[in-house]
């Protein structure tokens, strides 16, 4: 008696169009905001800023990304600091502010069919009239965002297709129907709602109860969805988008938490559009979520930047899908773990894009990861309906090797040669897949940029520019209040062109902002150093100004920022703190670290006992929201 007994480990995965298909593919994106998270990379030097631009945006390029999402800038630290408002108060209107105008369009000049989107996180004070509350006037609001959308196209010619409501914070319903109302009344009646770039609830029950909200919202938009939906959700019949997504350490985890939420959010969650928080992580790593973005060029100083996996992991998708086409229904989860899609153009074009990411090698910040399981395993795929006929596949993959630590990304194989239909795969762990009858894929690839080098350690800014290419000084990352370049008309002498600080009140805030405002600036390891900097008090009875040096903290943690604060003041005082909001004097008890200040050359105070922070950036600021300006800036570190 002969017993035998065939363990296969290969399963058949039919991809078929004959019974209809899925959803409308959205696009893949990045979000440039929430906040300052390009802060640096405007600053870049020719050729690199290009370049970077090119592995985000070019088509069959790198990432090649099919949206764009930024920041309505609204004078408020936002993350990793703030961008300004094209309203700082209520009679004023400029759309030449910030940076994220000249991205919108470096993006659209490389991919005419981008998708725009913008979303407020903070506002201007007078938009909530006195109140940290942006709903109270609810017409007030729907204008100031409505008119940004017009100013972009009158100023710009860029035509913002969504508009969200206000990031991760409340909702309000009679706001939703009147920003639907103003932007129709606008001639805007083509711009989509997207709401409420917060969790599935409660907007999609409010969605459900309410037909007049139901069609004024044409998207539902969650948060680190976790690449699942919810039922009221799906009932809503919306387009379901992962808003915002991914914010993870950009090494190799972080390209496999990428890869697994790209194809599960619609797997999993029927999600047809994914944006990754950030786009490029541009910002002083020090700052929160340090390279949490899809590459890193945070050193427009030396040009170095990395073009990291997550830019690869998205070409696997974008490369060979536009917004428009068209998920098949048949797309799912790997026997043996993993998961796979496929998407088709309606004209005969089939891309299938497949991931065995395991789960230690695909952890995301946020929401906490489930366990699974993923095995290496064969797979074969039979192509039925209307790919029946297709020859020939063009292969990229990308494998991870976590264990040799020697990743191979977006290597293009040799064209594959179905028989009757099908094919078959040995699949690893931790790879990535791309199946594609589009031949139209490119590893794109510049020359190696300058190696990475510290800020420069002597440097120093008279802010003489004319007609500036942008509305912030080099370098300088604002993290309470707005710093502008100014030109002083009532100044003929050496002070004519000034760094001004512009916001006067404080803004309808997002995280807690500081009571004072401060723009950091140079390296975080810098110990020893010398900031100098004219100052002038625009306040002339209340006005306060500071310059700081080891300043070591930023972003949502800017209130409890140390470091060594030397403020003058318009009554004449000055005074020597180890943080922004306590008026003591600095610690002056024990022997070590000494600091001294001048002021008009003359030497005002010496020998304070600085013993924390131990390093830190050099800052500039004011006591209050209130206007004030600096020139003159120079640092120099040991
Ligand atoms: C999100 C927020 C972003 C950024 C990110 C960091 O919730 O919308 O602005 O703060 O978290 O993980
Ligand atoms: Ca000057």
């Amino acid at each position: 008696l002969a017993l035998s007994v065939h363990f296969s480990s290969s399963q058949t995965y039919v991809l078929d169009d004959k019974g209809g298909l899925g959803r409308l593919f959205d696009g893949i994106g990045g979000l440039s905001g929430g906040g300052a998270t390009s802060r640096l990379l405007v600053n870049y030097a020719e050729p690199y800023r290009s370049q970077i631009l090119d592995y985000l945006f070019k088509p069959n390029f790198g990432a090649s990304l099919h949206i764009l999402k930024v920041e309505i800038g609204g004078d408020a630290q936002t993350t990793d600091g703030t961008e300004p408002s094209h309203m700082h108060y209520e009679n004023d209107e400029n759309y030449f502010r910030g940076y994220e105008w000249w991205l919108m369009k470096e993006a659209k000049k490389r991919n005419p069919n981008i998708t725009l989107i913008g979303l407020p996180w903070a506002f201007p004070a007078w938009v909530g009239r006195g109140k940290n509350w942006p709903y109270d006037y609810p017409d007030i609001t729907a204008s100031y965002v409505v008119n940004w959308i017009l100013g972009a196209k009158q100023y710009h010619n860029l035509d913002i297709q969504y508009v969200g409501i206000w990031n991760e914070r409340k909702y309000d319903i009679k706001y939703i129907k009147l920003l639907r109302y103003t932007l129709d009344k606008s001639g805007l009646d083509w711009v989509r709602i997207i709401a409420s770039d917060n969790l599935w609830e409660p907007i999609a029950l409010s969605v459900l109860l309410d037909p007049e909200l139901s069609s004024a919202v044409d998207v539902i938009g969650a948060h680190y969805p976790g690449t699942t939906t919810v039922a009221d959700a799906l009932k809503t019949q919306k387009k379901l988008w992962s808003s915002e997504d991914y914010s993870t350490f950009n090494d190799e985890v972080g390209g496999g938490c990428w890869a697994r939420i790209l194809n599960q959010n619609y797997v999993n969650g029927n999600m047809t559009a994914t944006i990754s928080w950030n786009l490029v992580a541009s910002y002083y790593e020090e700052l929160p979520f340090g390279r949490e973005g899809l590459m890193t060029a945070k050193e427009p100083w030396s040009g170095n930047y990395v073009v990291e996996s997550p830019i690869w992991i998205t070409a696997h998708t974008t490369q060979f899908t536009q917004p428009g086409w068209t998920y098949l229904r048949t797309v799912g989860h790997l026997a043996g773990g993993g998961s796979y899609v496929a998407l088709t153009d309606g004209k005969g074009n089939l891309t299938v894009v497949i991931e065995t990411m395991t789960h230690d090698h695909s952890v995301c910040i946020r929401p906490p990861l489930p366990p699974f399981h993923v095995t290496s395993q064969n797979a074969t795929f039979q192509l039925n309906g209307s790919f029946a006929s297709i020859k020939e596949l063009q292969v990229w993959r990308s494998q991870f090797n976590f264990k040799t630590k020697t990743p191979s990304l977006f290597e293009k194989l040799k064209p594959l040669k179905l028989i009757d239909g099908s094919f078959t795969l040995n699949l690893s762990e931790d790879e990535v897949y791309t199946f594609t009858t589009m031949t139209t894929g490119q590893k794109g690839v510049y020359p190696d940029p300058p190696a990475p080098a510290g800020f420069p350690k002597a440097y120093k800014d008279d802010f003489n520019v004319r007609n500036p290419p942008f509305s912030e000084a080099p370098h300088f990352a604002d993290q309470t209040g707005v710093f502008e370049y100014y030109i002083n008309l009532t100044d003929p002498g050496p002070h004519t062109f000034t760094l001004r600080q512009v916001v006067t009140e404080r803004p309808v805030t997002w995280v807690a902002d500081a009571d004072q405002t401060i723009s950091v600036i140079g390296d975080y390891q810098w110990q020893n150093l010398t900031v100098t900097c004219d100052v002038f008090m625009e306040s002339v009875d209340s006005g306060g100004v500071f310059i700081a040096a080891r300043v070591n903290k930023g972003g949502e943690s800017v209130r409890s920022a140390n470091g060594v604060f030397f403020w003058v003041f318009a009554d004449g005082t000055y005074k020597v703190t180890n943080d922004l909001g306590h008026w003591s004097d600095c610690a002056c008890r024990r022997t070590g670290q000494l600091a001294s200040g001048q002021l008009n050359g003359y030497p005002l105070w010496k020998n304070a006992v600085v013993l924390n922070p131990k390093n830190g950036w050099a800052a500039i600021g004011t006591r209050s929201f209130e206007l004030a300006q600096f020139d003159n800036f120079a640092v120099v570190a040991d």
